[in-house]
């Protein structure tokens, strides 16, 4: 384990390396206890480097053999060598020579999970971001291209599959049973993206016909035995594979393509060059052990890796600030893909629901950070909402702005111009600025500066001079180290709707510039004023979510009704229900805690039952719109003081009174609902099922509930039902006869399958109460929880602790002292997973004084341990500065 030594690394302090390593050739001799890693490097130095200068070389960890250069064994005073660095003191005087390191590691023993590691006896790797340099000594950092050439030698009935990036180009046997393979990649790349695999493992064959007719060698590898698991994965492969010639003209690039399922793995899944390895929770499904949000996630995640092959591989990053260069925009085409493949308008509201969730939280909390941030102490810290998802929209903002057309013009100029390169922010804003003539300097803020701007927007309309105005003000909410904020560059989409739900036209515009229904607010203040408006419209505001923005607006609750109900954009129309329920939601939580009433609550109520059974809506659509925002969600909104048992009950009583006024039509509907056909995981077929499940938890309130839930969990054909019925019983049932008997059922049917227990931990880990914290405790002694996969812990442990609010948070500080125990318990084997964990308390300023209080003296504890791990102590340090 990396214990913290304090270092920041600053975004500014960037310098090219002395040398460059152009080729990078690899000897693994594969064994458990002691592999030995043979790694032979083409060094070159650069143009204007002195020949004295050392090079200096990134370990971590690493147990050193021999070194050589050029064939010669170095002698002890030649270099210098800790786990962590090997220094060349005096390399040769000649510009290019050849070095030669052996290594020695133990991949058993290995449970962070990074570098080589053992995983149900399969060698496999996970190098992004810092992990090549568990493996050899390199100079490990993403500027660094090298063509790699990697030998991989192992016992033939261990490891009978042996697998590495780009195209094989030899293979044999050797002595005493074991046999070898020879990959060659032609693609120079950064060590990141390295990968080995070796074992036993069955595979999935395809083939892929690209643009201009080259033929691909597909493969999915897993468990021997779960190939028929792989099948869904395979059409979502082909499926990225087309739609990213369609959309974006890009091409497949090597011979082969294989995807590798492991079950013991830090993330969802890592883009390695021609190898990518997925957490096999995203490649296996089958309707029987599948929801169909897993379906969406395996074909969202596989289309994601896929597309790093372009933007990340191809287009690599220079530094680690740079990450969204990557990930930003692979999120974004991501969820293009799965838009084009799913319904738009569903997919779109899912995304914002997502962002609002963990990156709005994040922004708005001591780890706020700018998509590209300037510094950090531990990289892995940094793959977060932020990057991730605001990195995503801050390219869709440039969409919106620059138009579809430009945008592709854009990004064909990104890839034909950096294509090979390690690039930056700045060359792809860049990009867009040449195709555009635009300036994009205020915009580019997006990246530069932390923090959610907030929009205050009022209006105001003059019959008499048929003028409409907009009066809206910006500000950016001070975040850590960033006190003072500068105006942002907002692209905020309207529509004035008028009595018919369309769109009014107007006359002429002053006040901003207005572009395509797009308000391009640059100030602090714009009065836009609209003229040859002659009826007031209703104000349909940050359109598709335009911008990633909070919303203060006087809007009269008839107008939000109006555009919940009739709105010609779906989305909007979402958005405005979502508000009124969340205005709603918090007058009562208010009127919980000082007896006030609740405004329009029965004008909505009813509302949610014409939505349920608009039939020109899709069912997809009814059944996010159904979803009530979550606890978190109310308490986001409430903003400080937070008592979740409050929000729980407003919540619930909310619910109650939806279903009681509703049962009849919510009844029929479900009647109607019950699926006859062929399990089939497209999204129609999915959104009927989740529209079901919907109305089941809601019908689940009324007398009969619990009959009602364990029918639907006796009577199901495949897991979306099975699991959505086990979690109303017991979340809504805790501790009833029917709950107790659906998860011992569940519990005896699907012992034997991890992935599936995954959902039986989490179910149990979601119930909401003071009681949870000990089913909790008594869950990390099932014999089918171990603290050593991530996927376990994640299930039960980060369940538990991020999607719980009235367990996790309850009043006596229980929930957060079992929180201290398991994050430093996993942090012993896994540090990376142990960070993640430990954001679970990233808000706890907002809570009400006595848990405020209860958590702090929680991160406290963690931070006062000593010899921490640099990814804790950095998770926690920030989060209680
Ligand atoms: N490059 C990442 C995987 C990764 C993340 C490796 C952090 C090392 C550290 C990969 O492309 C990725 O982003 N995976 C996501 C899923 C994706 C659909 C957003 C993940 O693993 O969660
Ligand atoms: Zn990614």
């Amino acid at each position: 384990m990396r214990t913290d030594t304090g270092q920041v690394f600053k975004l500014e302090d960037y310098r090219p390396t002395d040398y460059l390593i152009p080729e990078t050739g690899l000897t693994f001799r594969l064994s458990p206890e002691a592999t030995r890693v043979t790694a032979v490097l083409t060094v070159e130095r650069r143009d204007g480097v002195a020949a004295s200068v050392p090079l200096v070389l990134d370990g971590d960890g690493l147990t050193l053999g021999r070194v050589a250069i050029d064939g010669q064994t170095l002698a002890p005073t030649d270099f210098f060598a800790t786990p962590d660095q090997l220094t060349i003191t005096t390399p040769p005087a000649a510009a290019r020579f050849q070095l030669l390191i052996e290594t020695e590691l133990a991949p058993a023993h290995n449970e962070a999970l990074m570098g080589l590691y053992r995983s149900s006896n399969v060698y496999c790797t996970q190098c992004e971001a810092e992990g090549f340099r568990r493996i050899t000594y390199f100079l490990d950092r993403p500027d660094i291209l090298s063509i790699y050439t990697v030998r991989i030698e192992a016992p033939h009935h261990e490891a009978p599959l042996l697998l590495s990036n780009g195209n094989p180009v030899g293979s044999g046997e050797l002595a005493d049973g074991w046999h070898y393979a020879v990959w060659h990649d032609p693609f120079p790349k950064p060590s990141y993206l390295f990968a080995l695999v070796a074992g036993a493992l069955g595979k999935v064959a395809d083939s892929f016909v690209t643009l201009s007719g080259r033929e691909v060698e597909l493969g999915i590898f897993v468990e021997p035995g779960k190939e028929r698991l792989a099948g869904y994965a395979m059409d979502a492969l082909k499926r990225s594979m087309k739609w990213d010639e369609e959309a974006f003209g890009r091409e497949y690039d090597l011979g082969v393509f294989n995807i590798v399922a492991v079950s013991d793995f830090n993330m969802g899944a890592m883009e390695n060059k021609g190898l990518n390895i997925f957490n096999d929770k995203y490649v296996l499904a089958d309707h029987e052990t599948a929801t169909d949000a897993d379906f969406a996630n395996i074909e969202a995640i596989i289309a994601h890796e896929y597309f790093h092959n372009w933007t990340g591989n191809r287009i690599t990053c220079r530094d680690w600030f740079q990450l969204c260069l990557k990930e930003g925009l692979t999120v974004f085409r991501d969820h293009e893909f799965s838009a084009d493949q799913r319904s738009r308008a569903v997919k779109r509201i899912a995304e914002v629901r997502t962002l609002k969730a963990h990156q709005f939280p994040e922004d708005q909390g001591p780890l706020a950070h700018p998509v590209r941030p300037r510094r950090y102490r531990e990289i892995n810290n940094f793959y977060t909402a932020t990057v991730y998802e605001k990195g995503s929209e801050v390219v869709r903002m440039i969409r919106t702005i620059l138009g579809a057309e430009t945008f592709r013009a854009g990004m064909d100029l990104y890839f034909e111009r950096h294509d090979g390169e390690a690039a930056t922010i700045e060359d792809f804003i860049k990009v867009f600025e040449d195709v555009s003539g635009r300036d994009l300097s205020q915009f580019s803020l997006w990246y530069h500066q932390a923090g959610t701007p907030n929009l205050t927007i009022s209006s105001t309309h003059n019959a008499a001079a048929q003028e409409f105005t907009l009066e809206i003000e910006q500000s950016v909410p001070p975040t850590p180290s960033e006190s003072r904020k500068r105006l942002m560059h907002i692209p905020l989409a309207f529509s004035l709707v008028g009595a018919d739900g369309k769109a009014i036209e107007y006359s002429g515009v002053e006040g901003a510039s207005v572009e395509d229904g797009v308000i391009h607010i640059r100030k602090r203040r714009h009065m836009v004023r609209f003229s040859g408006v002659a009826e007031r419209p209703a104000m349909s505001l940050n359109r598709g979510f335009s911008a990633p923005v909070t919303l203060s607006v006087e809007q009269r609750a008839d107008d939000q009704f109006f555009l919940a109900g009739h709105d010609n954009d779906t989305f909007s129309r979402w958005q405005a229900f979502n508000t009124l329920l969340t205005e709603v939601l918090i007058s009562a939580f208010r009127q919980v805690l000082d007896g006030r009433q609740p405004g329009f609550a029965s004008r909505l109520i009813e509302l949610a039952g014409k939505i349920a059974g608009d039939e020109t809506l899709e069912p997809a659509y009814r059944a996010l719109a159904l979803a009530l925002p979550s606890e978190a969600d109310i308490a986001r909104d409430i903003g400080k003081n937070i008592d979740p048992d409050a929000i729980f009950s407003a919540r619930e009583a909310l619910t109650v009174a939806i279903a009681e006024a509703n049962r009849e039509i919510f009844s029929d509907l479900y009647d109607r609902l019950t699926d006859k056909d062929e399990f089939r995981p497209d999204a129609a077929s999915a959104g009927r099922r989740a529209l079901r499940n919907t109305l089941l938890d809601y019908l689940s309130l009324l007398q009969g509930g619990a009959a009602l839930a364990a029918r639907h969990f006796q009577s199901a054909t495949n897991m979306t039902d099975r699991a959505a019925a086990l979690s109303v019983l017991a979340l809504r049932h805790n501790g009833s006869p029917e709950t107790v008997k659906a998860l011992a059922d569940f519990e005896a049917k699907y012992a034997t399958d991890p992935l599936v227990m995954d959902k039986w931990f989490q179910i149990q880990a979601s119930v909401p109460g003071p009681q949870t914290i000990h089913a909790v405790r008594a869950l990390t002694g099932h014999p089918a929880f171990s603290m050593a996969n991530p996927n376990r812990v994640r299930s039960l442990v980060g369940t538990f602790s991020s999607a719980n609010q009235t367990g996790f948070h309850r009043a006596d500080g229980e929930g957060y002292r079992f929180f201290v125990e398991t994050v430093l318990q996993v942090e012993k084997r896994n540090p990376q997973l142990a960070a993640r964990l430990a954001t679970a308390l990233r808000s706890w300023r907002s809570l009400e004084p006595a848990r405020q209080g209860k958590a702090r003296e929680a991160l406290l504890s963690i931070a006062n341990t000593e010899n921490l791990s640099a990814d804790l102590r950095d998770i926690v340090e920030r989060t209680l500065a």
